[in-house]
């Protein structure tokens, strides 16, 4: 069976100075991470800072958005070649995307292709009204739009159903995730389902502290 993928998304959250003292606080503790593999994903400006420190500590890094249009003429975008240098993985499809930016089955298609052409691993967000999943996307992070920020999660047997159906309309993915709301008092109860293996932690991943307890209850 895969590692459990624990996935922090910063969203439009910290500075150098408080992403660095995240990662303080995480080295502290010292976590041992056999089985589970954890990515951060902070806005574009930290990924450089905190590549080194990361690495040392066995956390992979992902983007929160790509470019569909690769390198060029195109303002205020990142390109595939830009993130393959310092990230791994990369959430496409997020419901803040999809709702503030516009973002459309169309657009995420590119966005997903750029990705794979560098080898870098799509993070594909799917809603409770949405379950079109891009060619070539083998993890995807099931999140119901009532559920992200708002302190109520799905029920684990919910996510259980809709990832098992994720996997069965789409055979090539391997890995599906939960995400919304997820604590370090509720992450068991997902992780524990056979067909979700992992977590998209927002809120919850902002605290190093309380992010460890996410990891180790996972
Ligand atoms: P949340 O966000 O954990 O704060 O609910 C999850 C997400 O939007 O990825």
């Amino acid at each position: 069976m895969e590692n459990l993928l624990i996935v922090a998304n910063w969203k439009s959250n910290k500075t150098s100075i408080e992403a660095t003292l995240w990662l303080h606080q995480f080295a502290i503790d010292n976590l041992q991470l056999t089985n589970k593999e954890v990515v951060v994903c902070p806005p574009f400006t930290l990924l450089p800072i905190i590549k080194e420190k990361a690495d040392k500590l066995g956390i992979k890094l992902g983007a929160q958005n790509i470019s569909p249009f690769g390198k060029g003429a195109f303002t205020g975008e990142v390109n595939e070649e830009q993130i393959k240098e310092v990230a791994e993985y990369v959430i496409i499809g997020h419901s803040e995307r999809r709702k503030n930016f516009n973002e459309d089955d169309n657009l995420l298609n590119k966005k997903v292709a750029m990705a794979i052409s560098q080898n870098i691993a799509p993070i594909f967000c799917i809603s409770d009204t949405t379950m079109n999943v891009p060619p070539g996307v083998k993890v995807v992070a099931y999140e119901p739009l009532f559920a992200i920020g708002t302190g109520s999660a799905d029920t684990p047997e919910n996510a259980q159903e809709v990832a098992r159906k994720i996997k069965d309309r789409n055979k090539n993915v391997e890995q599906v995730l939960y995400g919304g709301s997820v604590t370090p008092e509720n992450v068991r109860s997902f992780t524990q389902m056979e067909n979700v293996r992992g977590v998209l932690v927002g809120g919850g991943s902002l605290d190093a502290s309380e992010f460890l307890k996410i990891i180790q209850n996972a």
